[in-house]
């Protein structure tokens, strides 16, 4: 379990509420979905997709949220919660699951190590936008590893950063990383964050980035395995 860190310690991440709005409007920006907005002392997006209809950020557990763990009953609405699992498991009834952990990750810091070589075989695609960039690692023509960035209020929010299995550490996310950092630099995000899977944190600690908060996921999985 990770305790929040202090503002001290985050320097500049000093407004936690404004952090998850920024990181909630980026990741809606990435997913090309329209922007979030608050809702149950949360900030709500509605993908409409089948798979994920809606989701809620809450940056505390608080009543809304318990609210909602009452008056939903569709699943694939996902509650996001900057909260330890055990804590937010202790507010769900049934028939609520919770996902595989998550963490916040925070970086206002030059990632390390700076733009490392490509192995031999593999080439670099970078498609820059003031909206949602993205890097590419071919080989041939298929594809090796990818990630996206989004700059939101001065926050980079990186977003399905992915290595396919069989090019994995090779350090090819480790460059899909750093180059998003340097497009992330040049609009102006200076304060990284994502939301990693376990693989993902170990990851990026090796880039510097630090365990912000537990990002926990609540459910109700649907019959047709759709979520
Ligand atoms: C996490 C992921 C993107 C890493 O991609 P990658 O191209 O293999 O990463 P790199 O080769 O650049 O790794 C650099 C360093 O990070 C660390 N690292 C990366 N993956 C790791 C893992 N699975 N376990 C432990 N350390 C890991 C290692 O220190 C590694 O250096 P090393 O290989 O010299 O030990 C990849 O495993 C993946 O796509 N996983 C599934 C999707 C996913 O979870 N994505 C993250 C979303 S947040």
């Amino acid at each position: 379990m990770f305790e929040l860190i202090t503002m001290d310690e985050a320097g500049s991440y000093n407004s936690k509420a404004g952090m998850i709005e920024a990181w909630a409007k980026g990741w809606a920006m990435a997913r090309g979905v329209s922007a979030p907005v608050r809702d149950h002392g949360a900030f709500r997006i509605d993908p409409g997709w089948p798979d994920q209809v809606r989701r809620y950020v809450f940056a505390e557990l608080n009543e809304g949220f318990k609210t909602l763990c009452r008056e939903i009953h569709d699943p694939c609405v996902f509650l996001k919660i900057c909260a330890a699992p055990e804590r937010v498991k202790a507010w769900l009834p049934e028939p609520w699951m919770i996902e595989s952990p998550r963490f916040m990750m925070i970086c206002a810091k030059p990632m390390h190590p700076l733009r490392p070589l490509l192995p031999g075989g593999y080439r670099l695609e970078i498609e820059k936008s003031p909206a949602v960039s993205v890097i590419r690692i071919m080989q041939n023509e298929e594809l090796a590893s990818i990630g996206r960035v989004v700059v939101v209020d001065g926050y980079a929010i990186y977003d399905r950063i992915e290595t396919i299995a069989e090019h994995r550490r090779l350090g090819l996310a480790t460059r899909v990383m750093t180059e998003l950092e340097a497009i992330a630099l040049e609009q102006g995000g200076t304060k990284g964050v994502l939301v990693a899977t376990a693989e993902g944190k170990s990851l990026y600690e090796t880039l510097g980035w630090e365990v912000y908060c537990d990002y926990t996921t609540a459910v109700i999985r649907g019959q047709a395995g759709h979520c």
